[in-house]
């Protein structure tokens, strides 16, 4: 008797198990099919997947570690809203018929952006936020669903910046430069020194082959236009054409070049490159008002090739002066002010705008996943949100000084020897940097880079 209830026991807990096997199994499958068929079809011809839901969680050991999403989902802030509706979109738990949409037109996103902006700014609440804005970021919001301005100049026979005719390799670093119409200067400090094109050697010799260690480096500005320049209605007379037909180095768009538009260079910049620079081993991306020290940087970079040499780590390779869950700037008279009607929550990891180093696989990846993410007014954390949406972290090194020397160590006699980058420096500052380092070199031989922000004190823009 006692045995038989035994065995009718089991039987149940035997079918229950198998029951809840075969429904796991079930929504397993339905998911993941669905998340394999929101794939887009890559310039490439690769298939990658869209993940909705930024998994950004990172532990460090000075910081708490980051919530599952960077944004705070049930806010009433502007972008949080604006971006809560597109990742609704490609949700295949809750749009199974959307998520599996395969992506054939370019213009598709397009009009997923649009659509989730005309979504958001119907309702009254957000019409009424609109108006709270500051001036300057409601421009900002009316044109945040456009991106796809025009090309005005660009390097000629689709070439990949200014560089040496006849390479004998693949180039190791494209030079990205921000600038502006304006700052002529600028341009010209960084061709005549650390931004010259063509092969660049490091002080190494590699012993077994008994050949210099080097690489090709090439040149591009990234340039919008300047409503305060004077300009005839021939753009092919323009100042800025003339100097790309003397140094083949110039990327123009037809949008303003102001502070809030400055995402749409990282944007358009990751699309060009996608097309025209195929074979670039990594991207240099930095502003025209720093010093950079290219022969460590070389270096760096031909020592990532021999460490990082699988795939998957160069796939999501970023180096730079990281900044960990930063607060969005309260303070209205701030260039970087964002106020809480337009987004709340912490910023992902990013690494400083002022000059950052990834590979050319990560620009790709960063091109497609850039579609799925509203514009963001300041440029390098958005740069920050498109790395969380990859699940890729930025790499921290202290020899990135995206805000200037600490203390006095700038004094120290092989200061500049140490650093791959200093930000904030004159045209003048730059050349004069330069014959410095050179006139040093063979004192400063063995000086090794920064190791740690040593008295780390300096002020910090954005917090
Ligand atoms: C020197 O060249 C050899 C052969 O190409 C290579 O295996 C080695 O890693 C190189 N060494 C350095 C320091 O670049
Ligand atoms: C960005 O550029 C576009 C196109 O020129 C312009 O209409 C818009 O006002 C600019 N946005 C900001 C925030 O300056
Ligand atoms: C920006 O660009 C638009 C055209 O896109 C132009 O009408 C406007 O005057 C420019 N300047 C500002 C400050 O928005």
């Amino acid at each position: 008797m006692a045995g038989c209830r035994w065995r009718r026991v089991c039987i149940c807990l035997g079918s229950l198990c198998i029951s809840l096997v075969l429904l796991f199994i079930y929504i397993a499958f339905t998911v993941c099919s669905n998340i394999n068929s929101t794939g887009i079809k890559g310039t490439q011809g690769t298939q990658k997947s869209i993940h909705f839901v930024a998994s950004g969680s990172y532990k460090t050991t000075n910081y708490a570690s980051l919530p599952t999403t960077f944004w705070k989902e049930n806010e009433e802030a502007f972008w949080n809203q604006l971006q809560l509706k597109l990742d609704r979109h490609f949700n295949p738990i809750l749009d199974a018929q959307n998520a599996r949409q395969v992506i054939h037109e370019k213009d598709f996103y397009d009009s997923i952006l649009t659509r989730s902006f005309l979504e958001v700014t119907a309702s009254d609440s957000m019409k009424r936020k609109f108006e709270q804005l500051p001036e300057q970021m409601q421009d900002f919001v009316s044109h945040m669903k456009q991106r796809d301005y025009p090309i005005i100049l660009q390097p000629p026979s689709g070439t990949c910046g200014a560089g040496e005719p006849d390479e004998k390799m693949a180039p190791l670093v494209l030079l990205a430069i921000k600038s502006s119409e304006k700052n002529f200067e600028n341009r010209q400090a960084i061709r005549q020194t650390w931004g010259k094109a063509g092969w660049v050697a490091t002080h190494r010799r590699n012993s077994t082959e008994k050949r210099e260690v080097g690489g090709y480096i090439r040149r591009v500005f990234l340039i919008g236009k300047d409503k305060k320049m004077k300009r005839s209605n021939d753009e092919k007379l323009s100042m800025l054409s003339m100097e790309r037909g003397i140094y083949h180095d110039i990327l123009q768009w037809d949008f303003n070049d102001t502070f809030f538009n400055l995402t749409l260079k990282d944007v358009l910049f990751w699309k060009w490159f996608s097309n025209y620079c195929s074979n670039t081993r990594f991207v240099f991306k930095g502003d025209d008002d720093i010093f950079v020290n290219i022969p460590n940087m070389i270096t760096y970079l031909q020592d990532q090739l021999l460490v990082q040499h699988s795939e998957r780590n160069m796939n999501d390779f970023m180096v730079g002066d990281v900044i960990n869950a930063a607060f969005p700037n309260r303070l209205d008279e701030s260039k970087y002010f964002v106020p809480e009607t337009f987004f709340t929550g912490l910023y992902p990891a990013y690494a400083g705008g002022g000059g950052v180093v990834y590979s050319g696989h990560l620009a790709k990846r960063l091109n497609q996943i850039s579609s799925s993410l509203h514009l963001f007014p300041i440029d390098d954390v958005f740069v920050g949100m498109c790395m969380a949406r990859l699940n890729a972290n930025p790499i921290h090194h202290p020899g990135f000084l995206t805000f200037d020397f600490p203390d006095k160590e700038e004094q120290e006699p092989c200061a500049y020897h140490t650093i791959f980058l200093v930000h904030k420096r004159s045209p003048k500052q730059i050349i004069e940097l330069s014959a410095n380092v050179t006139k040093t070199l063979k004192q400063c031989w063995n000086e090794p880079l920064r190791s740690s922000d040593k008295k780390k004190k300096g002020k910090r823009k954005k917090f």
